[in-house]
């Protein structure tokens, strides 16, 4: 049987610090019911160390899952739209502190997603025979991108890191069909001029541009149209009906985009993972948490038909359909924890605010 691309660990990391809606209620015209009715969120997760910090520790919990060494790699892909540096890529700082030392490794910007493309490379490559053993690291570091005092933004992203392991299989299982698909003329409906989010991240750029720029409404609609098509040609194409999917993985985006999108496609809620809650739109980290989320929560079992799905800047779309192989149990646990802070989320937010503050300068203070 043809070589298939199966998942054998999963591992997360996002960072202790919470963003509240009260605390959001302090910083623009908002309140904690209008945030929860329409997008979901209660609460999302502001990193106090580096991106690579949290893909590292989110490899090593997905490795340890899988029961692999960082030895047995021969590629990492890391999807981001917030790298660390723009070069070095942030997969190729992740190989050498996991001394992956047999891996190619490259980083993949699709935004919300990256995971998805990413799976999409991992299944050709390992199909090809290119590769046997693929981590892939969604990562994203957003709250540097945020303007806590713009409403329209700030209620809905968080940080954070999954990660996957995949592995070539021919027991069936693995990766059955993809369908990828990009709009680049609607690209301005999410935009983030400036990035690189080491050490400070804001010196030396001015805050509307390095603000994320974002139409709301219409990427409400299209996110809905789109995952809804998309993951209807993947099921297509892996031949199957929606009624045989055991669980849909969508993109934390807004619980009411995962609402309809997979209502439109015959998926009633019961078949649909969702942890938006207290973690917000973590863009190309999403799924992989997700997946991690589902699988320790129990919600995978031998054989599933899993879809991901999902929808982002770009614009970009894709969806996967997979047959969930053996593993609904880790390996091995990795122990190790990100260093601790006790930095409130003020002290976080300190030099956002501070950068931030000139578009604001005719607004009242913050509370
Ligand atoms: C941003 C988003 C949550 C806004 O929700 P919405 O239901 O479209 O809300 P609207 O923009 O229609 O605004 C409705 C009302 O609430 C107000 N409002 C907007 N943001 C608000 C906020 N944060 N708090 C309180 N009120 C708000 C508006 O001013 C408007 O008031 P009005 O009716 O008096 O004019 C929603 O459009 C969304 O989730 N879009 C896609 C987000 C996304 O995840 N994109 C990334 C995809 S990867």
């Amino acid at each position: 049987m043809a070589k298939r691309a199966v998942v054998t660990g999963w591992g997360k990391c996002v960072p202790p610090t919470t963003l509240t809606n009260a605390d959001l209620e302090r910083l623009c015209d908002t309140n904690d019911q209008w945030i929860i009715e329409r997008t979901g969120i209660q609460s999302r997760r502001i990193s106090h160390v580096e991106g690579t910090d949290l893909a590292e520790l989110a490899a090593r919990r997905a490795l340890a899952c899988a029961g692999l060494q960082a030895t047995d790699l021969d590629l990492i892909i890391v999807a981001t739209c917030t790298p660390e540096l723009l070069c070095p890529s942030v997969a190729t700082m992740l190989q050498d502190r996991l001394g992956a030392t047999e891996a190619a490794a490259f980083d993949l910007n699709a935004a919300c997603s990256g995971f998805i493309y990413s799976t999409a490379n991992v299944t050709g490559m390992i199909e090809s025979g290119f590769a046997e053993r693929v981590l892939v690291v969604g990562v994203e570091k957003l709250h540097v991108a945020m303007d806590y005092r713009d409403r329209a933004t700030s209620i809905l992203f968080g940080d954070g890191a999954g990660a996957v392991v995949y592995e070539a299989t021919d027991s069936g299982a693995g990766v059955l069909s993809v369908d990828l698909g990009a709009d680049g003329s609607k690209g301005g409906t999410m935009v983030v001029r400036a990035m690189g989010t080491r050490g400070d991240p804001y010196w030396g750029k001015p805050p509307e541009e390095t603000r994320l720029h974002f139409e709301g409404q219409a990427v409400f609609k299209i996110a809905v149209q789109g995952i809804a098509a998309s993951a209807t040609r993947a099921l297509e194409r892996a031949g199957l009906d929606a009624d045989e999917v055991d669980l849909v993985i969508p993109h934390q985006a807004n619980a009411r985009i995962i609402d309809s999108a997979t209502r439109k496609l015959g998926i009633e809620p019961g078949r649909v993972f969702v942890n938006i809650e207290n973690l917000g739109n973590t863009a190309a980290a999403s799924i992989p948490i997700a997946i991690a989320d589902a699988a320790d929560a129990g919600r995978l079992e031998p054989g599933d038909m899993v879809v991901l799905t999902a929808f982002g800047g770009g614009i970009t779309w894709g969806s996967v359909v997979m047959r969930w192989g053996d593993r609904v149990q880790p390996v091995g646990v990795h122990e190790g924890e990100l260093e601790p802070t006790d930095a409130t989320i003020w002290d976080l937010l300190e030099s956002n605010l501070e950068f931030y503050a000139p578009l604001h300068a005719d607004e009242p203070p913050v509370n």
